[in-house]
């Protein structure tokens, strides 16, 4: 993966707990995070003793890297949010610069652990699509956010099978946020991705969980055994 063709951008623990409705029961299951990249997520729950592992291409690079790429990021980022403002909802972030400020503390969070983070393997440079080298039904739980589905626009159909089968593999549940694409549309292949998991004998739905930011995004999709 070229690093200029990756977008990070990383979210806080709060939200996370949020976009996935995480109990207290949730945050103390063995957790995959899929496409973490520069969230605080792992830092913090590994901080408060859970077991976290994130996988994400972006951490193939060096923590300069990740920080220049994220400076040049910023200002692409910010742009789309001033041209689209009316796609958000303003009540949890009161403005564009609140936004921008929480979002480059979780980045700093994580860059700040990215290093002991990979020793500790709890970083891993892995693509979600590729067989991933974890034993069947290892993780409790696998938590996608802003990866799978918001971007079925750049990837297909095809890549989400490969994606959600391989990560069903080795995780009992996961779970995916937001089920929209970046243009605040539904994925356009979400009923035949609840339908196909159904058809093999998972248990596939939609859950409203207590976080919105993109109008409409206060649900995420929930395949388990
Ligand atoms: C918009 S960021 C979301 C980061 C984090 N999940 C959050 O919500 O704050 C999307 C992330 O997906 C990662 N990504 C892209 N393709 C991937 C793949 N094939 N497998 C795993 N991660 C991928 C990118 O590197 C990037 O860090």
């Amino acid at each position: 993966m070229e690093l200029d063709s990756i977008v990070p951008w990383g979210r806080s623990y709060e939200e996370y707990i949020k976009m996935f409705s995480l109990s207290e029961e949730d945050i103390n299951k063995s957790i995959l995070g899929c496409g973490d990249g520069p969230s605080s997520f792992n830092y913090s729950l590994t901080r408060r003793g859970g077991k976290i592992t994130s996988i994400d291409p972006i951490y193939g690079f060096t923590k300069q890297q990740i920080k220049g790429r994220i400076d040049k990021t910023r200002k692409l980022v910010i742009g789309q949010l001033r041209l689209h403002q009316q796609q958000y909802r303003w009540s949890s972030f009161k403005s564009i610069g609140a936004l921008a400020a929480a979002r480059m503390e979780a980045m700093g969070l994580f860059l700040g652990d990215f290093d002991i983070g990979k020793t500790e393997g709890r970083y891993l440079s892995l693509e979600l699509q590729n067989c991933l080298p974890f034993g069947v039904r290892q993780f409790e739980l696998a938590l996608s956010s802003h990866l799978l589905l918001l971007y079925s626009k750049q990837l297909s159909y095809e890549f989400h099978l490969d994606a959600i089968n391989e990560i069903m593999r080795i995780a009992k549940e996961l779970r995916i946020f937001p089920v929209l694409t970046l243009d605040g549309d539904r994925c356009p292949f979400l009923g035949d991705l609840i339908t196909h998991y159904k058809s093999k004998g998972f248990i596939a739905n939609l859950q409203r969980v207590d976080y919105e930011f993109q109008v409409g995004g206060h649900e995420m999709l929930v395949i388990k055994y």
